[in-house]
């Protein structure tokens, strides 16, 4: 998969650092600032953070690396992985004891039931993350979640089930969505929110890119062949509307404090031809908020075309051409110059100082839900080429993944035909 191209690199931050970016955080995640000063049961201030990694892909191993440059007092004590040589290449790399090293469909409940474990990274193919983050919170863990976090309805009302009971236990919750962590972004949708454009009148968010990655069709069973390919198939990765888009379309939701209320979309597979899989390799939608705002989502992913990944606000008196850059041009101008440190180290770094209580609580469970439910909202009214409503969309009862999970067979669906095609 294609990495964030506009990160910028930046070496360790120090637990210091944390303390001094309370009041930007407040400002980018779903914090309750009122909640009591309270300490989870999981890790108080001088505690170590003892990391249970699941899904020990590349996210998951670089998420490994950037909690533990994060701050200090930082450990990784177990990890797993539906696969035996993924889940034993990351205990090499970190050094994890083999009696903490866990493979098979059910190696993730075997994290979550370690006393030892007191922060679970989350980074499977998404298909798997309701069920994951449930686990995780009934275990009493703190949780690092990547994003997107489910691939249908029934898994974005399990996700934010989860997430209220993760607020009961005051357990912390951060999701992958590392803009939200991003100083530029943060400055920028401050100042916004605050009128520097004044009234917003629409937006526009991009995810335009070549063609991903494919490993191959081997496998011994066809649920193998899939996971492998997680990517092509909507019941593991939500099609890349939801699996990468996901972040410009969360952006917008920022800046608009909520999420839309319609979406009308369209899309198809015009280069992917006959490759396995039947995800779409573009789409286009039109997402209307409650207060008739539009936003303008395209995401698309084949070779020799433009690229373009970027999120832009129109408003009354200003606008913002590129929210990663920074600069608001109009009646209250604005550049940022600060520095600018690698988000996804800064997202572990503003989580564990709320696990540890030099911040406050934070959970982004029902904000990152949202976000994902916009994009599922926009998939498919791609796929069936209707107009579709959130109260409609959040309805939905169809489970895209397989009843019982387990090795052999998958399902094998049809590419999505408009006109067709009825709700997944
Ligand atoms: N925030 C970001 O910028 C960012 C960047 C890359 C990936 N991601 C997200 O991270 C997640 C993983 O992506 P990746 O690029 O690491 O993919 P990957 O294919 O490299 O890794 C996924 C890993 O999960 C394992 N896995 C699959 N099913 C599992 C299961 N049921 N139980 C345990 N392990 C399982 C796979 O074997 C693999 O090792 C995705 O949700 C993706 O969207 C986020």
């Amino acid at each position: 998969m294609t990495k964030q191209k506009d990160v910028p690199s930046q070496s360790a931050v120090n637990r210091r650092s944390f303390l001094k970016r309370t009041s930007m955080l407040a400002a980018g995640s779903a914090i309750v600032t009122n909640f009591p000063f309270v300490q989870t049961s999981h890790a108080a201030p001088d505690d170590v953070i003892k990391i249970g990694l699941i899904g020990c892909g590349g996210r998951g191993t670089g998420a490994v690396g950037n909690a533990l440059a994060s701050a200090g007092n930082v450990t990784i004590a177990a990890v797993a992985d539906v696969f035996e040589s993924q889940a034993k290449a990351a205990a090499e790399k970190f050094k994890v004891a083999p009696e903490h090293c866990f493979s098979g469909f059910d190696a993730y409940q075997k994290v979550c039931d370690l006393a030892d474990v007191n922060y679970v990274i989350l980074a499977t193919p998404p298909g798997f993350r309701p069920i994951h983050f449930e686990a995780a919170v009934k275990a009493g863990k703190n949780i690092f979640c990547e994003k997107p976090v489910a691939v249908d309805a029934p898994g974005i009302r399990r996700f934010i089930a989860a997430g209220e009971l993760a607020r009961e236990k005051k357990l912390c919750v951060v999701a992958g969505t590392q803009r939200r962590h991003q100083a530029s972004y943060l400055e920028t949708i401050k100042r916004i929110h605050a009128g520097a454009i004044g009234e917003i009148l629409c937006l526009r968010a991009y995810w335009n890119q070549g063609a991903i990655w494919h490993r191959g069709d081997h496998g011994e069973t066809e649920i193998e062949k899939q996971i492998r390919n997680w990517y092509h198939y909507s019941w593991l990765c939500g099609d890349h509307i939801v699996e990468q888009h996901l972040h410009n379309i969360d952006v917008c939701n920022w800046i608009m404090q909520g999420h839309p209320i319609r979406a009308y979309g369209q899309g198809g597979r015009q280069a992917l031809g006959s490759k396995s899989g039947h995800i779409y390799d573009h789409f286009a939608v039109e997402y209307e908020y409650a207060n008739g705002v539009r936003m303008f989502s395209q995401c698309r992913q084949i070779d020799g075309t433009d690229g373009n990944v970027s999120e832009a606000v129109v408003g009354t008196k200003g606008v913002c051409n590129k929210l990663s850059d920074g600069i608001i041009l109009g009646e209250s101008p604005f550049k940022f110059d600060g520095t600018r440190i690698d988000p996804q180290i800064v997202e572990h770094t503003d989580l564990i100082a709320a696990v540890r209580g030099a911040a406050p609580y934070v959970n982004d469970a029902t904000s990152v839900a949202h976000s994902t439910m916009t994009c599922i909202m926009g998939r498919e009214s791609a796929y069936t080429g209707q107009a579709v409503t959130w109260d409609e969309a959040m309805g939905w009862q169809t489970s895209l993944a397989p009843e019982k999970m387990e090795w052999g067979s998958a399902p094998t669906r049809e590419v999505p035909i408009p006109g067709k095609h009825q709700i997944s």
